[in-house]
């Protein structure tokens, strides 16, 4: 009887939880090998198109807590000193460092460029008071996040989130639809080609990995990136977003309105906040909208319905 009841709870449980399976894909949580592996600082200066510098691969990528190179000034408004160089005595990274100057951001954290202020402001704020985390305990940098949300002042906040919005999108996504994909390694959160130039098949999955390994490698805020998607995954989550209505509250072709901006943005990083919501992991204030919405996606919904927004131009 016992028995019976633990497998009763089992299954309501599992009832409950989440219609989609977890998809590694978007989250790409690294390995401790493959960190092992990435590229180090040894005193080599780089330079880039057009670009202030030259800078080394520490300089780049804000080492010692050093505030990160800013490769291109002209293309934004001066930073603040959160933005530039955070606060190392209060435990907040650079948000350049991750987001980058122009909020072009990579598929692990998030492309944050142009989107509205009142709703990035709101997410910082929830992340501060634990309404939104990632359902992946093993994202550190997303735990990161959640913890520089947490040392943040309200002015800080505000004054943030402003700076972004502030910002053209200018995150060049290239859809490719494939069957097979070069074979992937996850560093820092990124997959990138695996040494072996091995391919495989696809499956269902959406592969976003660097249009160009070297300049992302630098930070480069102008590279872009390539999503590898299954064929035909756009069509199909286009009709799907028609059927459950996104549009209705993301604007039209999605660019963003009551709620923001999904057009042309990390399939990673949109796959992840589905499948977050699907689990209860974003629950703020606005999260409810979100619940009907991802209630029934599966694994294949969330592949389409992220290839559809990708493919979909930003701006
Ligand atoms: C260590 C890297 C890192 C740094 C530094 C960082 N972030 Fe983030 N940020 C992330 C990650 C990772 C996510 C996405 C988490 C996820 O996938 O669930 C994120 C998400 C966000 C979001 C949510 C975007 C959305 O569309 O909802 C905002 C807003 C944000 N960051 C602002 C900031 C600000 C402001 C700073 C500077 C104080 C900052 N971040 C510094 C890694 C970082
Ligand atoms: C009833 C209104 C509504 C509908 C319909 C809706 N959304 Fe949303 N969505 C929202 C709101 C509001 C938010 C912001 C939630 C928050 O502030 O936490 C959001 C947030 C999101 C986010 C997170 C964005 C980010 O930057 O982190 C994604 C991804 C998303 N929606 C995708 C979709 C897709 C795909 C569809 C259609 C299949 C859809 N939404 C339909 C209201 C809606």
């Amino acid at each position: 009887m016992k028995t019976a009841i633990a497998f009763f709870l089992l299954g309501i449980s599992a009832a409950a939880a989440a219609p989609s399976s977890y998809p590694e894909w978007a989250y790409g949580v690294p390995t401790p090998e493959n960190e092992a592996t990435a590229p180090r600082d040894d005193g080599t200066k780089y330079t880039l198109p057009g670009a202030a510098g030259p800078f080394t691969r520490g300089q780049a990528g804000g080492a010692n807590r050093t505030p990160p190179a800013d490769w291109y000034p002209n293309d934004h408004p001066p930073m603040s000193k959160i933005i530039a160089a955070g606060d190392p005595g209060r435990g907040i990274t650079a948000c350049a460092g991750c987001h980058y100057p122009n909020g072009k951001g990579r598929p692990q954290n998030a492309n944050i460029a142009g989107l509205n202020a009142d709703y990035l402001a709101r997410q910082l704020r929830e992340m501060k008071s634990g309404l939104r985390h990632s359902a992946e305990p093993r994202k550190k940098n997303a735990q990161q996040m959640v913890d520089f949300a947490h040392a943040m002042t309200e002015a800080e906040i505000t004054e943030a989130a402003g700076y972004y919005a502030a910002l053209p999108p200018t995150v060049p996504i290239k859809v490719v639809q494939t069957a097979t994909v070069p074979k992937m390694r996850s560093q820092e959160g990124m997959w990138l080609p695996h040494e072996s130039g091995a391919r495989e098949p696809i499956g269902m999955r959406v592969i976003e990995t660097p249009a160009d390994v070297d300049r992302e490698q630098l930070r480069d805020p102008h590279a872009g990136f390539i999503a590898y998607v299954p064929r035909g995954a756009p069509a199909k989550g286009k009709r799907l977003a028609a059927k459950l209505g996104c549009a209705g509250c993301h604007g039209e072709d999605l660019k963003g309105a009551d709620a923001p901006g999904i057009a042309g943005r990390s399939p990673s990083y949109l796959a992840r906040q589905l499948y977050d919501f699907q689990q209860g992991d974003r629950h703020g204030e606005m999260a409810a909208a979100m619940q009907p919405v991802v209630e029934n996606l599966t694994a294949a919904d969330i592949v389409n319905l992220a290839a559809y927004t990708a493919s979909l131009s930003v701006k």
